[in-house]
């Protein structure tokens, strides 16, 4: 068995994908959590997440992989996220919306239970760790559901952190990447102003070459990880981490 256990959600793409590329243990089986799949080296959970029988789907895995476990470190990393639909809030299709809620403000809170669960009484180190944004600060006009979903969850995860300073062992944290170059930028970057006034910034960011690679963002998020002065319960932005 190995030492390591890791689930990325979203690895099929982007910063997930990254992740798994550029894991920093030579060791470890690693679960793709996406509908997309199809990560080398990986075990696909084929799960939608902006549906609860997916949340389902992935306790099904932690709780099977963690039931006689006793390597050092399990982590589990949050990257699914969405963007879809951009537009006002009044303006929208409201079953994408809905679906939206569901992935980017419940589905954190809801997997991150399960796994803090499933872990409880794992001896090793036990890491959950979500993608946030700076969007969880600053209202974008275009984007409340994916506003609200990285505010709430920050506060989540300073919640959990300190339940598990106080009764636990568990580190908890949330990582800004940046302006990260995956899909999801080109996806903002083709989005009409009419949909997302502030999408000049985004377009000026690419023109500028001010975007992050995603191996560099998946490198130093691991570097993050693999410090021990962070404490549980932290929200932390890569571009001022020193
Ligand atoms: N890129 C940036 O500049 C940036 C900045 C700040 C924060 N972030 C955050 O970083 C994380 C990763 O972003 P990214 O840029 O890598 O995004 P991305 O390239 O669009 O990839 C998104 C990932 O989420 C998965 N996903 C989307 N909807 C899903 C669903 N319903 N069920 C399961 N998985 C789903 C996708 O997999 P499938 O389609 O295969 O399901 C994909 O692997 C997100 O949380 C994002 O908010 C990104």
């Amino acid at each position: 068995m190995s030492s390591t256990l890791v689930w990325v959600t979203g690895a099929s793409q982007g910063i997930g994908r990254a992740l798994v590329e550029h894991l920093p243990f030579d060791d470890a089986t690693v679960f793709d959590v996406s509908r997309g799949g199809g990560v080398p080296g990986t075990t696909h959970v084929a799960a939608d997440l902006a549906d609860p029988s997916g949340w389902v789907a992935v306790e099904a895995s932690l709780r099977e992989a963690l039931a006689h476990f006793d390597g050092e470190r399990v982590v589990f990393i949050h990257c699914a996220g969405t963007l879809e639909p951009m537009g006002y809030a009044a303006e929208v299709d409201t079953e994408r919306y809905r679906r939206q809620v569901l992935l980017n403000s419940a589905a954190p809170q809801a997997l991150g239970q399960a796994f803090l669960s499933a872990a409880a009484d794992l001896d090793g180190q036990v890491d959950f760790v979500q993608l946030t944004s700076g969007a969880a600060t600053k209202p974008y006009e275009g984007w409340s559901a994916y506003c609200a979903g990285k505010a709430a969850g920050d506060h989540w995860v300073r919640t959990v952190g300190g339940e598990q300073a106080t009764r636990g062992e568990a580190r908890v944290l949330a990582i800004a990447p940046g302006v990260v170059d995956t899909g999801m930028q080109a996806h903002i970057r083709d989005t009409d102003e009419h949909d997302f006034p502030a999408v000049a910034k985004f377009r000026q960011l690419h023109r500028d070459g001010q975007l992050v690679d995603p191996a560099d963002a998946a490198t130093r998020i691991w570097k993050v990880l693999a410090r021990n002065d962070l404490e549980t319960g932290s929200v932390m932005d890569l571009r001022t981490l020193g």
